[in-house]
């Protein structure tokens, strides 16, 4: 725990914060009952072990046995602090963090930052007014009108122009306090190398695209020509404050049509996201002139669960509308494809095609297998057995991925109506690939039935009382047996779930009835904990080890509907199970007085042993 935030507003992150939401941006995760499931993204996973529980909020991979809450997730995936995955989780929520949460390192970079910010604003206005009311502007107007920009769209986006001078920039900025250097930091002007402390402008005779982000304010600026000279476009530099792959172009006007329209429209160019915006496609944005990096498939994520690519009809446009399909695909986006015909981009079809055109092809699109199987079969036609095969084999990992069976079918159908092949000599196909690839089978991928998890969690138990475990100290007793480890595990979730249970454990069984010294510690601690305990309640000082543990606890299915027989049944096996160590025990002692001699201590030993034993049986 971190003295540095608050507990009341740790509480309020917690109350506020859905953990299935903040996984969901990393993880595409399936329904299976109470849990969600998906690929753990800790370890290297073909077949789905990673449960998310939303009940308790926490996760949980029966494979590599990471566990925990929200924070532990953040933690370990992004590499943060604790404070820092609060930060993360209070932004989140619209949430402001107290100004004395922050080191006076944090206070000075938030000071650098919001200077920062200004000279971002500064330079917005000055090439917006450059734009709308200059005489120098002439040609920035000029160019927008022959591309048919509105000036709604203009003022919309705070559109812009540089002009053609060295030093307009510099110069305007410096009337309103902002030094060359300052300038030269965010990206703006350039120190000339031949003469150092010289600067000069780094967007000249270009229309300015103001880079926005979420609250509106410009965070960079993309320059384009106004003829077909080279390079086309000149964007702001990455800074410390900025970075092309976290922002999406028209985000900040888009939020709004993606949450109405239900689904993402994501282009290549500004250009087009201006147009499609302007024709009413309100839900169109463009990552910034880089292939789409991760941050922006998550940035997606988080305002939609569905996204129409409409990149560029040329053959980059098709390459990186592969690409981007997976990487949304990853971040558990639902991907379709929308291939324009007649047109470079969507901004020319639109000019060429119009609205309607276009809105009826948006009924038109692709999932994203019919879309790599279209430019495959472009490339190469299948021909003849051995071709299809090909086809089918270059297909089969993107189909084993899909996570839902109906779907899954879907594709193996079109294939086989496609290539005029049996449905069953498709399915055969695509499974006998996945054999053939690399890691074990892949026959459970698509069936990662709740049974799975326990059938896994079985295993786990015998193989860490069986083997490795014991020996690395973990098990000092080495008589643990996977029953007695089992019903330890099942009587910390009994008492998890209600707490109350745990006066009748204690009188049964005493406080120190654990074996494994991970339940021990998590039974103590729930001890101190409030009624109604929840993860966070618990889990946050534990051992990340014991944490992991305590999380697949909570993660596994138990049939809770019976509880209090399955708790009975619990007691047993560890009564019964100190029974016979008690037993072994006199066996031991009995054969040590034997050996020495002492037949009559040896007798009454015996004599005990058969007490014991027929009182078990009854
Ligand atoms: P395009 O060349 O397709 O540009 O590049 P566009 O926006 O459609 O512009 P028009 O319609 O040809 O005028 C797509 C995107 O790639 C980035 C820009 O973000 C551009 O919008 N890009 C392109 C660059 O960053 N630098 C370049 O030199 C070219
Ligand atoms: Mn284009």
């Amino acid at each position: 725990m971190d003295a540095h935030i608050p507990e009341e507003i740790l509480e309020e992150i917690r109350a506020r914060t859905d953990i299935l939401d903040v996984i969901s941006e990393y993880v595409s995760l399936q329904r299976k009952g109470k849990n969600y499931l998906g690929l753990c993204p800790f370890h290297s996973e073909k077949t789905p072990s990673f449960t998310v529980t939303p009940d308790k909020q926490i996760f949980y991979c029966f494979g590599c046995h990471v566990g925990g809450d929200v924070f532990a997730f953040l933690m370990k995936k992004e590499g943060w602090t604790f404070v820092e995955a609060a930060q993360d989780l209070a932004r989140r929520q619209g949430m402001v963090l107290p100004e004395r949460s922050l080191s006076s390192e944090e206070q000075e970079k938030r000071k650098k930052k919001k200077r920062w910010e200004e000279i971002q604003e500064l330079s917005a206005n000055y090439f917006h007014t450059m734009l709308m009311e200059h005489e120098e502007g002439g040609p920035g107007r000029a160019y927008f009108a022959k591309r048919g920009i509105d000036r709604d769209m203009v003022v919309a986006f705070r559109l812009g122009y540089a002009p053609n001078r060295w030093n307009g920039l510099l110069q305007a900025l410096s009337l309103q306090g902002v030094s060359p250097r300052e300038l030269a930091d965010a990206g703006l002007v350039i120190e000339k190398a031949q003469t150092p402390g010289q600067y000069y402008d780094r967007f000249r005779n270009r229309v300015i695209f103001s880079i926005l982000d979420s609250r509106g304010c410009p965070v960079a600026f993309g320059g384009r020509v106004l003829d077909d000279s080279l390079p086309k476009y000149l964007n702001s530099p990455e800074t410390p404050f900025f970075s092309k792959g976290q922002n999406l172009y028209g985000m900040n006007k888009a939020a709004q049509g993606i949450r109405f329209a239900g689904f993402a429209l994501l282009a290549e160019g500004y250009m087009d996201v201006l147009a499609l915006q302007q024709a009413g496609f309100a839900n169109a944005v463009a990552s910034l002139g880089t292939a789409l990096t991760r941050e922006q498939a998550k940035l997606l994520r988080r305002h939609t669960g569905r996204v129409v690519i409409v990149y560029d009809s040329d053959a980059a446009g098709t390459q990186a509308t592969l690409r981007a399909a997976v990487l949304l695909g990853e971040a558990g986006l639902r991907v379709e494809v929308l291939r324009l015909t007649g047109a470079k981009d969507p901004d020319e079809f639109l000019h060429t095609q119009g609205y309607d055109a276009f809105k009826s092809s948006l009924t038109q699109t692709q999932t994203y297998v019919e879309f790599k199987y279209q430019i495959i079969t472009e490339e190469i036609p299948p021909e003849g057995i051995l071709g299809k095969a090909e086809v089918v084999a270059k297909l089969a990992p993107d189909i084993r991925k899909t996570a839902s069976p109906v779907e899954r079918e879907g594709y193996e159908r079109f294939l086989s109506e496609q290539l005029g092949l049996s449905l069953e000599a498709i399915q055969r196909e695509i499974a006998k690939n996945g054999r053939q690839g690399p890691g074990k089978a892949q026959k459970q991928e698509y069936s990662p039935a709740e049974q799975d998890i326990s059938v896994k969690n079985r295993d786990n138990i015998n193989r860490y009382v069986l083997s490795g475990e014991r020996s690395s100290g973990q098990f000092p007793n080495p008589t643990v047996e996977p029953r007695r480890c089992r019903a330890e595990r099942n009587i910390l979730r009994l008492v998890l779930e209600d707490s109350s249970l745990l006066a009748r454990v204690e009188n049964e069984l005493g406080p120190k009835f654990c074996t494994v010294p991970a339940h021990q510690e998590i039974l103590d601690l729930m001890r101190q904990a409030p009624a109604g305990a929840a993860f966070s309640d618990v889990g946050r000082d534990l051992a990340e080890g014991t944490g992991n543990r305590l999380a697949g606890i909570m993660a596994e299915n138990i049939d809770l509907s019976k509880r209090e027989k399955l708790l009975a049944d619990c007691i047993q096996v560890i009564l019964q199970a100190r029974e016979e160590e008690k037993v072994e025990e006199l066996q031991t002692r009995m054969a040590a007085l034997e050996r020495s001699g002492d037949i009559a201590g040896a007798m009454a030993l015996l004599k005990e042993i058969g007490e014991r034993l027929k009182r078990g049986e009854q």
